[in-house]
């Protein structure tokens, strides 16, 4: 099964993360607003086993509190205030559910959810996202990513139908994920390499072999330029508004 998604897709990296909180509902509604096609977030469970979405696995370096997620209950998680890093957003932001998530975006964009459950690979992360999904029944706006192949293999066995992105780590530790065998290991239809490992050859197998290309996580003018020159699917950035623009000159050069 190909993904027939049309190309290039700007995807707005937790969000727009640039201008807002990361991972929260404002980066969300503003990267609707900055014309991204797709919402990239990170999602993980709570102690009692909720799918909430932020990156680290702790919840030190974005929100007033300490300690891991995966410790703390959905309660306890959203009492924090998750806007420290953006004093203007001061205490409005929480750490939203994936079911808030897509009830403020339903409609509006396609949404990446990465499975960064890295620490706890076999746990009911996969199973939780596949619920939410046939709840809100948004698989046609929906692409599950992941650099560990294990929730992936778990998720498309309950979803087979929904698109798997398969995330590369960058150089030799991405090797495995971006070759012939990762793509015969793991059931995916895009590969997101780091932007440093984008080469025309990438590209061209990638396409060869039936996979979009979406690269993360690409901020500098002259590298998103380059990017979209070579042909890839997909830029995940935080910036989806110079990210636009940037497409929008280069599509003007082209015509
Ligand atoms: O989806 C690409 C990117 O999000 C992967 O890296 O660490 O920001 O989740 P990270
Ligand atoms: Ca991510």
């Amino acid at each position: 099964m190909s993904l027939h998604w049309r190309s290039p897709l700007i995807f707005a990296h937790r969000g727009a993360s640039a201008q807002a909180p990361e991972n929260t509902l404002s980066a969300f509604e503003l990267a609707v607003q900055s014309g991204a096609d797709v919402i990239e977030l990170d999602a993980k469970l709570s102690a009692d086993e909720h799918v909430v979405i932020i990156h680290d696995q702790t919840v030190d370096r974005t929100t007033d509190g300490t300690g891991n997620v995966s410790n703390l209950p959905l309660a306890a998680l959203q009492e924090l205030n998750a806007s420290i890093n953006f004093p203007e957003f001061s205490n409005k932001e929480h750490i939203p559910t994936l079911e808030e998530v897509i009830e403020s975006l339903r409609g509006k964009t396609l949404i990446d959810i990465e499975l960064s459950n890295y620490k706890s690979p076999f746990d009911a992360l996969p199973a939780k996202v596949a619920q939410i999904i046939l709840h809100f029944g948004i698989h046609e706006h929906v692409l599950v990513s992941s650099f560990h192949p294990i929730p992936l293999i778990k998720f498309h066995q309950l979803l087979p139908s929904i698109p798997i992105g398969f995330l590369a780590k960058r150089g030799f530790q991405g090797s495995l994920s971006r070759s012939k065998l990762g793509r015969l290991i793991i059931p995916h239809q895009a590969l997101h390499p780091e932007k440093s490992d984008i080469s025309p050859n990438l590209v061209l197998a990638s396409h060869r072999s039936g996979l979009r290309v979406h690269t993360y996580t690409v901020n500098e003018p002259d590298e998103i330029m380059r990017l979209f020159k070579l042909g890839v699917d997909g830029i995940i950035t935080d910036n989806p508004l110079l990210t636009r623009r940037i497409l929008e000159s280069f599509t003007e050069l082209e015509s």
